[in-house]
């Protein structure tokens, strides 16, 4: 007998009616504010949204039928290829285990290494046809659309999510931010206010390495980066929505939708950090 899937049947329980399928989550995107031609950068959680008919690939389906052909989708791909053991807390690995972890970790390579931890929205998009992906062994970005490669291109190594990452391409055009099922603690976005703001205990990372697949050739990089940190951003984000009322809410299956501009909230991202960080 195959094992349960815990998981889904409680997706399956969450669902009071019907379950939502394409028609419905491009209804409910539309609700929330979705406008086809935008440009807009996704965080999600599959099983938020309640039980959906076909799954990721269904609510990915949705996302591109709200936003029309001259929209623009954009989802995280963070695969984790420059690994540092002896920063791990989650879990910590043995101290023996180090170097082999170092030296036998796959490189980079963008058509190759999944998106870990984003969820199977953000991997599913990640894998499909016509997606493109930005160049950073850490930090990459997916996106398709009329926008994706301005968006992608030129990502900074040493500059993950700051000025020369894809989230400032999507500050300089606009762009919106939208959560599905998930909160502020998700919101990458945020990680943009990090490197804008100033406070006095703001300092840069150990530097990584990382081995990566460029052009067919494996070459080992060393990154230089700031130490980011999202512990706050929860807060942050609720701050943002209760000051601001800027952040548009409603339904999408039975998770909460979270739209709003990716420019404002970057900007009382910076002030809120300057603010509350020592
Ligand atoms: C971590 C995270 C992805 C977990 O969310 P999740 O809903 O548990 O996981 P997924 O989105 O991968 O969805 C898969 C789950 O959906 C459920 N599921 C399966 N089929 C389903 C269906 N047809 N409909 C709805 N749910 C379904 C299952 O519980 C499945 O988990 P399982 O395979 O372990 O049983 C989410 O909480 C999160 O943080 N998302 C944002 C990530 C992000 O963008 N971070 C950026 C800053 S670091």
């Amino acid at each position: 007998m195959p094992r349960p899937h815990q998981g889904e049947a409680d997706a399956v329980g969450r669902v009071p009616g019907s379950p939502a399928t394409r028609a419905t989550l491009v209804a409910d995107l539309r609700k929330l504010g979705l406008a086809a031609g935008s440009t807009v950068l996704v965080h999600s959680s599959l099983s938020a949204l309640g039980w959906v008919v076909g799954g990721a690939e269904t609510v990915v389906r949705a996302l591109e039928e709200a936003l029309g052909e001259h929209g623009t989708l954009m989802m995280p791909a963070y695969s984790m290829n420059a690994p540092e053991p002896s920063l791990w807390k989650n879990p910590a690995v043995p101290e023996a285990w180090w170097e082999t972890i170092r030296t036998e970790w796959p490189p980079f390579d963008a058509g190759l290494s999944p998106a870990v931890r984003l969820g199977t929205i953000a991997e599913t998009f990640r894998s499909q046809r016509g997606t493109e992906r930005s160049y950073h062994p850490n930090h990459s970005f997916s996106a398709r659309g009329p926008k994706a490669r301005e968006l992608l291109d030129r990502h900074s190594l040493d500059d993950s999510l700051g000025e020369g990452s894809p989230l400032a391409r999507l500050y300089e055009r606009g762009g919106q931010v939208l959560l599905l099922g998930v909160d502020h603690a998700s919101n990458s976005s945020l990680h943009l206010s990090e490197y804008r703001a100033t406070w006095p205990g703001k300092h840069g990372s150990l530097p990584l390495r990382a081995r990566v697949v460029r052009e067919g050739v494996l070459v080992e990089i060393v990154l230089n980066d700031l130490d980011l940190d999202s512990d706050d951003f929860g807060k942050l984000g609720a701050d943002y929505e209760a000051e601001t009322g800027a952040v548009r809410t409603g339904s999408v299956g039975v998770g909460a939708g979270r739209l709003m501009a990716q420019p404002a909230l970057v900007d009382f991202g910076v002030r809120w950090l300057e603010t509350n960080r020592r």
